[in-house]
C-alpha cells in the first residue's frame, strides 16, 4: 500500500504531490525589491520579503532566468548557465534564498532555457570562431538559409527569418527566438551532456523543480514544423528519468504553447514519464474571452475538451505572466474580437497577443478581477499568479516589448514605490505613475491597511482553495445550466483514503457569471439530488438541489460562486 501522509520535518514538507497542491508566484528577481540601493531588484529584496509571500499564501516561487545575461530578453538570453547575474546577487544568496523558503515550506522553481544561449555564451564564441574546436558543434549551422521553411517566427514583431548569418564563420545559424539567441544543437551528445551538467548543479544546491522554457523547440527535422518532435520527447524522457534518480520529489514543469492533444505529449506515459506539469495555455485567453462576449460557450468547450493526463501530473492555470497575452491558441476569429476589446490601442499589441498587465485589460474593475482571479483558483491545475497582480498593478505600454508589465513592484508611496532607494532615474524602469494605477494608490502598505483590498481579498481566496483539497487533487466535470452567460462545474475529490490524517471525500460546485446583469439561472446536479449547498467563505446554507437534480441560483453581476455539495464535515 503506498502510503502518502505528509511527513513534516524542519523546513519542507516531504509531499510526493506538493506540486498539485500549490499556489505558484512568479516573481522577476529585477522588479521585487532592490536591497542595494543600485536601481535594479536582487536577490537579497526578494529574500527580505518572503514572509509577505508566506502571509499571501505562497506555496512556490518560480523566478525567471537570474544568470549571467546581456539582459536582451529579459535574462532568458544566458551567457552563463552556472553563474548570477552580479546585479542580482550572488551564489551565496541564492543558496540563503533556498534555505529561508524552505524553512517556510516554499519551494523554489527556476527557468531552465536550454533551446537557446545569448550569442554573447562562450559556447557560442568558440562555436563560431573555431568551427573544428570542442564547440564547433554546439549550435544548428547551415550554409543556407532555406532549410525548414515550415518552422514558424515566433517573434514576429522583430524577425524575419529563423535564420542570421554570422559574418564571422561565414554561416548562417538557426534561432526560434532573437537573432541574438542562437538554438543549441542537439543533435550533438555533447550539448545533452552540457545540459545534463547544469540540471545537476542548480538541482544539488536545493531547486525544487526546473521551468523548461520553449522545450517544444529542441530538435528541427525536414519533415515536422520543429514543434514537439520525436527526438525532443526522447530527450526529456531522459532527463526525467535522471531527475528521477539523482533528485527524487523535483519537478519539471513545460513551457509548451499548443494545444492540449500536443501538450499531453510532454507529459509524457506512466511508464515513460515526461514533465510533472505543463501550462495550460488554450483555458487563459478564453477566460478572457467570455468576460467580454458575456458567453460561457468558449470556456465550456474547452473544458470539456480537456485531454486525460496521467496520474500524478497537472496542468499550471495562469491569467498573466511575464510574457504578452498569448492569443495563439485562438481562431483569428476570436483573435481579432480580443484585440478589439483589450488592445484598441496598437501599442498594446506584442507579436501574436497582448502586452498588458491584469488590472488594465480588466479596465479596473473589481468584480472582473474577483471573477477571473476565482476562476484561476477553481480550474483543474495549479494556479500561477504574476508578481504585483494580487495590487492590481498597472502597465506602461510606453515602455518597448514585454517590458511594459515588468515594471517596479509597488510595496509604499514612498520615494520609487518603496522597490528601491535610488535615484529614481536610475531604476531599471520607471515606477507606474499613470493617473489610475499610480503607486502612490496602488501599492501593498495602502491594501494592507484596507481591510477590503484586492490583496486582502486575494489572500483570503487562496487560504479558502487551500483548505479543501478538490482544488487541487480534484477531477473537473462541466454541468449543465441554462443560461449561455454561465459556466458551472464540479470539483470532485474521492479522498486520500489513507488511514490517519487522509484528506476527505468532498464536491464543489462552482457557478461563475459572466453576464454583465444580474441572472437567475438552473444548475443541473442529476447525481446531487437531494444535496444541500454551503457556501464555502462564510458557511451559508443555500437551496437544496431539487430531487430532480436541478437547482436555481441567482448570481449579481460578474459574480461567482464556490459551494460544498452536501453537509461539511465540521472540526
Ligand atoms: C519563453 C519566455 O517566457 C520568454 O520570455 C522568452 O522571450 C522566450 N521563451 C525566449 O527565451
Amino acid at each position: 500500500m503506498t502510503f502518502t501522509a505528509p511527513i513534516q520535518l524542519p523546513g519542507l514538507t516531504l509531499d510526493p504531490q506538493w506540486y498539485r497542491k500549490s499556489v505558484f508566484y512568479e516573481v522577476m528577481v529585477r522588479s521585487f525589491v532592490d536591497s542595494n540601493g543600485d536601481g535594479t531588484g536582487d536577490l537579497g529584496g526578494l529574500i527580505g520579503k518572503l514572509d509577505y509571500l508566506q502571509w499571501l499564501g505562497v506555496d512556490a516561487l518560480w523566478i525567471p532566468p537570474i544568470f549571467s545575461s546581456p539582459m536582451r530578453d529579459g535574462g532568458y538570453d544566458i551567457a552563463d548557465y552556472k553563474s548570477i547575474l552580479p546585479d542580482f546577487g550572488t551564489i551565496d544568496e541564492f543558496r540563503e534564498l533556498v534555505t529561508k523558503a524552505h524553512e517556510r515550506n516554499m519551494r523554489i522553481v527556476i527557468d531552465f532555457v536550454i533551446n537557446h544561449t545569448s550569442d554573447a555564451h562562450e559556447w557560442f564564441q568558440q562555436s563560431r570562431s573555431d568551427p573544428d574546436g570542442p564547440y564547433g558543434d554546439f549550435y544548428v549551422w547551415s550554409d543556407t538559409d532555406e532549410k525548414w521553411k515550415d518552422i514558424r517566427v515566433i517573434f514576429v514583431d522583430t524577425e524575419e527569418s529563423n535564420w542570421t548569418f554570422d559574418p564571422v564563420r561565414r554561416q548562417f545559424f538557426f534561432h526560434r527566438f532573437f537573432s541574438h539567441q542562437p538554438d543549441l544543437n542537439f543533435n550533438n551528445p555533447a550539448v545533452h551532456d552540457a545540459v545534463f551538467d547544469v540540471v545537476r548543479h542548480w538541482l544539488g544546491l536545493g531547486v525544487d523543480g526546473l521551468r523548461l522554457d520553449a522545450i517544444p523547440y529542441l530538435y528541427e527535422s525536414d519533415e515536422g514544423n520543429g514543434e514537439g518532435e520525436p527526438p525532443t520527447h526522447e530527450f526529456v524522457k531522459r532527463l526525467r528519468a535522471m531527475v528521477d534518480q539523482e533528485f527524487p520529489g523535483r519537478v519539471l514543469i513545460a513551457e509548451a504553447n499548443q494545444w492540449p492533444q500536443e501538450v499531453v505529449a510532454f507529459f509524457g506515459t506512466e511508464e515513460e514519464p515526461e514533465c510533472h506539469m505543463a501550462f495550460d495555455f488554450p483555458v487563459m485567453p478564453r477566460i478572457f474571452y467570455s468576460l467580454r462576449s458575456q458567453s460561457a460557450a468558449e470556456l465550456e468547450r474547452i473544458l470539456a475538451e480537456t485531454v486525460d493526463i496521467p496520474e500524478g501530473s497537472a496542468w499550471g492555470v495562469f491569467l498573466r505572466n511575464h510574457d504578452e497575452l498569448t492569443l495563439e491558441m485562438v481562431s483569428e476569429e476570436y483573435r481579432q474580437a480580443m484585440y478589439g476589446w483589450y488592445a484598441y490601442d496598437p501599442r498594446m499589441r506584442s507579436n501574436i497577443g497582448i502586452r498588458r498587465r491584469l488590472a488594465p485589460l480588466l479596465d479596473n474593475s473589481r468584480a472582473e478581477l474577483e471573477l477571473a482571479h476565482a476562476l484561476l483558483f477553481a480550474l483543474k491545475g495549479s494556479p500561477f499568479l504574476y508578481y504585483g497582480d494580487e495590487i492590481g498593478m498597472g502597465d506602461n505600454i510606453w515602455l518597448p516589448d514585454r517590458d511594459a508589465s515588468r515594471t517596479p513592484m509597488q510595496w509604499t508611496p514612498d520615494r520609487n514605490a518603496g522597490f528601491s532607494t535610488a535615484d529614481p532615474g536610475k531604476l531599471y524602469l520607471p515606477v507606474i505613475q499613470s493617473l489610475v494605477y499610480n503607486y502612490n494608490l496602488v501599492n501593498v502598505e495602502s491594501q494592507l491597511a484596507q481591510s477590503r483590498s484586492l490583496l486582502h481579498w486575494v489572500r483570503n481566496v487562496i487560504h479558502v482553495r487551500k483548505s479543501h483539497v478538490a482544488f487541487g487533487l480534484g477531477s473537473l466535470e462541466v454541468v449543465s445550466t441554462n443560461h449561455d452567460s454561465v459556466l458551472a462545474f464540479v470539483r470532485d475529490y474521492e479522498g486520500s483514503g489513507a488511514p490517519f490524517g487522509g484528506d476527505a471525500a468532498e464536491s464543489i460546485l462552482c457557478v461563475f457569471s459572466f453576464a454583465h446583469n444580474p441572472v437567475s439561472v438552473t444548475v443541473q446536479l442529476p447525481e446531487h439530488a437531494g444535496a444541500p449547498l454551503y457556501d464555502l467563505f462564510g458557511g451559508a446554507e443555500f437551496p437544496t438541489v431539487g430531487e430532480d437534480g436541478a437547482v436555481t441560483l441567482t448570481l449579481a453581476t460578474q459574480s461567482f460562486y464556490w459551494l460544498h455539495i452536501g453537509t461539511p464535515r465540521r472540526g
